[in-house]
């Protein structure tokens, strides 16, 4: 079982993927950044603050990412807590899956995709899945990856084509067909329960918890989802999250998940991950 295998590096610890810069020779200039938005979405676009330099959500009351440092809040809590680096590097399949309940800046899904791009066999797609209820516009998106210089040529390639995402493009594929993205605007539950992502019906090998806290986002966290989440795993399936929060424990706990309880990022005491290993009432 992976969970019995679990070797964490201690937490803030710097790691290949915050000090490796190599930029992706193939990816063509970033064009012009706007602030269009579909009008449809104008209604729940994120209303971000900027404090101290991060993206701040006003209605929330909450950040995107830890102020301490978010890319190795990232690779500590999401890449590390599902480890991503070790099975991709003994990957036997031919993909892997990863879906995310919130897309926000998209540091998760660059940060996964560097790594993927450093680790996994060439000849391996990696689809990553998310959802995101307030998507950022391009602007606001281009100016939260900007924070990210290690990360700037992968930013470069999902901008080109983010606005396809907000429009009618479900999903895009980058890195000469090595990742395939599927982002799915509205709310979580539902988009793990039916629509789309019932079509494509994927098992995922691990999942990124992603809202903003348990208390001030009470619907990323509800029984509901987990309850689909579950659906869509298999006994390989791990998750991660940077909440310790016990309601969040009990509930992944009973949806069906081993939860283990580690060392937290940063300010934060502890955090979760695990793995999936039966169905409720199995
Ligand atoms: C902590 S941020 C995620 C950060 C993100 N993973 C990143 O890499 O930047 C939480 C995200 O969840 C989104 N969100 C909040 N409630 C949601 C809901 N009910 N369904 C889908 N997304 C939601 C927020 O808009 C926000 O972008």
């Amino acid at each position: 079982m992976i969970l019995d295998t679990l070797n964490h590096a201690k937490p803030n610890s710097a790691s290949k993927l915050a000090t490796d810069i190599t930029p992706l020779a193939d990816i063509a200039p970033l064009a012009k950044v706007t602030e269009s938005r579909p009008a449809k979405l104008a209604e729940q676009a994120a209303v971000i603050e900027w404090r101290d330099g991060q993206p701040y959500a006003s209605a929330f009351q909450d950040v995107y990412f830890s102020t301490d440092h978010g890319l190795l809040e990232t690779d500590y809590v999401f890449l590390q807590g599902n480890q991503l680096s070790q099975r991709w590097q003994s990957l036997q399949s031919n993909s892997f899956t990863i879906a995310e309940t919130g897309f926000g800046t998209g540091l998760n899904f660059l940060a996964a995709a560097k790594l993927w791009l450093e680790t996994a066999p060439k000849q391996a797609k990696l689809h990553y899945i998310s959802v995101e209820k307030y998507p950022l516009s391009p602007l606001e998106m281009n100016n939260a990856l900007s924070l990210w210089p290690s990360l700037a040529a992968l930013s470069q390639a999902l901008l080109q084509q983010y606005a396809n995402l907000l429009n009618s493009t479900k999903t895009i594929t980058m890195f000469d067909q090595r990742i395939q993205l599927t982002l799915l605007l509205g709310d979580a539950t539902e988009a793990y329960e039916t629509g789309y992502i019932a079509q494509i019906n994927p098992v995922v090998d691990a999942w990124f918890l992603d809202g903003f806290a348990p208390a001030k986002n009470p619907d990323m966290w509800q029984a509901a989802l987990f309850k689909n989440i579950a659906l869509l795993s298999n006994t390989a399936s791990t998750f991660a999250t940077f909440t310790s929060a016990s309601a969040v424990r009990r509930e992944l706990s009973k949806a069906g998940f081993a939860v283990i309880k580690q060392a937290g990022f940063g300010k934060k005491r502890e955090m979760l991950r695990g793995q999936f290993i039966r169905r409720p009432n199995e």
